[in-house]
């Protein structure tokens, strides 16, 4: 993973645990109630996490519900689960909804939630739809058969269509005779995205999409969706600076901000319970868009009625590591990659909450619009102290903890009940994040240190 050039090792702070009644009195564990009428017990939340845990038809296993048993076990106000496909389409180990044959699998898993935190948890799903991203090839292999000779190739190299293939597979540097796109497909892996002329008809089949999946969660008895409009995906890639589609779904922002709406009314009209978003506060990459941007669609996604917005950084393909041949790319290894998941070896400003000044900028410009929707903060928040201020300063009003909710499930329980010094803490270090990004059984550095519990070799699957 990049990691700031300056390479400050960052200790992490010395903590003040609140005692019961101090966490009893505090904004973090105060109910808030939803435009949508549901009632979140608290505000912590645990943002959504793939683990790698599903079939690779996209089916709940047992290792899904354990894992996200093991969460609620910890009672946080509000679970979201991983990153869930909508389109009935292979996917890998990804969950998946595209279909009603999944629809077991996950009402299995609410009921798991259900119970593990005794009707606490509020339970959502995140809606993802991706486009294709093919494996970094082998050289020999994109030459011979992956590359689409055209009349520029012919041009350029006036000879029978094998001779060219040849000829380029024996150059050192092929790229005077490549365009951007194929030399990406050759040293990255082709990817697809929405300003490709073959995509013109996403605007047209996503609405519909979402809305199916989003009332396939409701029969399933998720408490909301969470329509992913954030990191490296398809709907963030229309609210991106670089979309430049020129269908009155690009270009200026009020046009990239189209299709998400759309989306949203499709989703709205189809089911009654909480529907809500994440997006970023930053893209974090050149030309890509900004604070500014993010303040303008907080404004109009809360306006069109979101029940909440859930705010996160970066994580982009288009500044990710070039892959070894044959991995895929993978959009947490570049500079934004860094601000999406802040480890301690870092800048001047650390890694603790870094992206909050960002994500308060947008929740003030939805507060100034008039509009009081709840906003999900995120990024190296790991300390009551530190959610407390959050809160106090209005810079949002729930408190996402990823990673620091994988290190100890049972943190935000621990804090509430006054043992806040039996957390077992985060070392925002990024070691599940480099088995998530090898699409490996996500686990946490700090489960190994504890003996017993189901074990893969060394490694322990399941939270002490
Ligand atoms: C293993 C892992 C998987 C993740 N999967 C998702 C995902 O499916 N959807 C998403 O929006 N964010 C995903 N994230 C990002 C987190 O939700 C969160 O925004 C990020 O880790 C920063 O929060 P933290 O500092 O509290 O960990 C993932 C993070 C990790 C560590
Ligand atoms: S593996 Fe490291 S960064 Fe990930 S949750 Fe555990 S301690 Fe935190």
């Amino acid at each position: 993973m990049w990691v700031p050039p300056q390479r400050i090792k960052h200790a992490l702070p010395v903590l003040r645990a609140p005692s019961a009644e101090q966490a009893a009195r505090s904004r973090l564990f105060s109910p808030l109630t939803l435009s949508s009428g549901l009632t979140v017990a608290e505000r912590s939340w645990v943002p959504a996490m793939v683990p790698w845990r599903a079939t690779d038809e996209g089916f709940v296993t047992d290792a899904v519900l354990d894992w996200y048993g093991r969460f609620a076990e910890g009672q946080p106000g509000v679970i979201v689960v991983e990153a869930t496909g909508i389109r009935d389409v292979p996917s890998g180990p990804l969950l998946r909804i595209g279909h009603d044959r999944f629809l077991d699998g996950l009402r299995e898993l609410v009921a798991v939630v259900r119970t593990r935190s005794a009707g606490r948890t509020r339970l959502f799903i995140q809606l993802i739809d991706f486009l294709r991203i093919r494996r970094r090839p082998e050289p020999a292999k994109f030459f011979a058969k992956i590359l689409t000779l055209t009349e520029r190739h012919r041009a350029l190299l006036p000879m029978p269509d094998d001779a060219i293939r040849a000829h380029l597979a024996a150059l050192d540097d092929p790229s005077p005779f490549l365009d951007a796109r194929e030399l990406e497909a050759l040293r990255y892996g082709a990817r697809e995205r929405v300003t490709d002329d073959h995509l013109a008809e996403l605007p047209r089949v996503l609405p519909a999409l979402f809305a199916d999946a989003a009332e396939r969660a409701e029969r399933a008895g998720f408490d909301g969706v969470e329509l992913h409009y954030a990191h490296a995906y398809t709907m963030a890639s229309f609210l991106s600076a670089r979309n430049t589609r020129t269908d009155g779904y690009g270009g200026a922002r009020e046009h990239r901000v189209r299709l998400p709406l759309e989306v949203y009314r499709a989703v709205r009209e189809r089911v009654r319970f909480t529907v809500g978003c994440r997006f970023l506060c930053d893209e974090i990459i050149e030309g890509g868009s900004g604070v500014d941007d993010a303040c303008y669609f907080g404004v109009e996604l809360a306006r069109a009625g979101m029940d909440f917005l859930s705010l996160s950084t970066g994580g982009k393909f288009e500044d990710a590591k070039q892959p070894r041949v044959g991995e895929a790319a993978y959009p947490y290894t570049g500079p934004s990659g860094y601000e999406c998941m802040p480890t301690v070896l870092s800048d001047e400003r650390g890694p603790f909450g870094r992206n909050v000044p960002k994500q308060a900028a947008i929740t003030r410009a939805v507060r100034a619009a008039g509009l009081q929707t709840p906003v999900v903060v995120a990024g190296g928040i790991h300390s009551f102290e530190q959610a407390e201020e959050i809160l106090a300063r209005g810079d949002g009003d729930l408190i996402g903890a990823a990673r620091q909710s994988l290190a100890d499930p049972d943190w935000f329980k621990k804090l509430r009940e006054g043992r806040g010094s039996e957390v077992r803490r985060c070392l925002y270090t990024n070691y599940c994040e480099a088995l998530d990004q090898r699409h490996k059984t996500v686990t946490c550095q700090q489960w190994d240190k504890e003996p017993g519990g189901p074990r893969d070799g060394r490694r322990r699957l399941v939270a002490p």
